[in-house]
């Protein structure tokens, strides 16, 4: 099976990763969560949504940039899209595709997840 652009990059945490309790993340919050360090950390964020949580690579494929400026500013001024600080692209929650701005037909790439008891970990 081929490996997921996520899971090939440097510092790329292994399957079965427990990240964080999912108490930590209110309902409509999002955290961010690095592995490594230097130029090439991993970097990824996890939004949770009416009990439901979903993780996207912290990259933008408008530029390659973190989308955040800020910690765990991922979340346009309503809260219902993910927006890239950097210019501003809007991505669905649900499945990081691109809504709107400088992103046109590229999505986040999604890093998968699941709970064990309740615990948030990479699927
Ligand atoms: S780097 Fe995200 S919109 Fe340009």
């Amino acid at each position: 099976m081929e490996q997921a652009a996520w899971a090939l990059r440097p510092f790329a945490p292994a399957p079965g990763t427990v990240l964080a309790p999912l108490i930590e993340i209110p309902d409509g919050g999002v955290k961010e969560f690095s592995f490594g360090v230097g130029f090439n950390v991993w970097r990824m964020f996890v939004l949770r949504r009416e009990g439901s949580v979903y993780g996207y690579l912290n990259l933008c494929p408008h530029y390659s940039m973190p989308l955040n400026h800020r910690d765990n500013e991922f979340m346009s001024r309503d809260g219902s899209k993910i927006m890239c600080r950097q210019h501003l692209a809007l991505f669905r929650v649900e499945d990081g595709a691109c809504l709107g701005g400088a992103c046109d037909g590229r999505s986040l790439d999604a890093v998968p997840l699941r709970l064990d008891n309740g615990m948030i970990v990479i699927a």
